[in-house]
């Protein structure tokens, strides 16, 4: 193993930029910007460097996603993603993911399996490491430190 810190993206998708005033009761008070910064703590306390990156856009964050394969600018390690509405429509954001063959680890604050029928269907839960749903924005933490103990073993 190399003595670089593991580097672990996470891709927030559409609409999560309207958490705080986005269906607060579905999906709590929290503002991805909270949450950004309780990520941060998160990954200094793990030992791992975190990059945050948040996009409405299919084509972006597909974009991103291939930015984070070995040897390209923004490389990481592994990645944590809450694909937002995409989870349950989009082929493309899954090839990305596959594409690039890093460990994922899927985040849901809300649990889709209680909700509607058409949420129960993700396209990238069989192309990841592990899924968490239902949990809120500790849902995010709890990724990180399972992508970090992944990584480090
Ligand atoms: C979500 C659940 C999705 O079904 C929804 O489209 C979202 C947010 C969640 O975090 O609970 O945008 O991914």
């Amino acid at each position: 193993m190399s003595d670089q810190a593991t580097r672990i993206l996470v891709i927030h998708g559409p609409n999560l930029n309207l958490l705080g005033r986005r269906e607060p009761e579905i999906y709590g008070h929290q503002t991805l910007a909270n949450i950004d910064s309780m990520l941060e703590a998160a990954a200094k306390e793990l030992g791992v460097v975190i990059d945050t990156f948040q996009s409405n856009h299919e084509g972006e964050l597909i974009d991103r996603i291939q930015q984070a394969m070995a040897g390209e600018s923004g490389e990481a390690d592994g990645v944590v993603i809450n694909p937002g509405g995409f989870t349950h429509t989009s082929v493309a954001l899954r090839d990305a993911l596959a594409g690039v063959s890093l460990p994922v680890v899927e985040v849901h604050l809300s649990n889709v399996f209680a909700r509607e029928a058409f949420r129960k269907e993700s396209y990238v839960s069989p192309i990841a490491l592990g899924v968490i749903s239902g949990l809120g924005a500790r849902g995010y933490r709890f990724a990180l430190e399972a992508l970090a103990e992944h990584l480090s073993s």
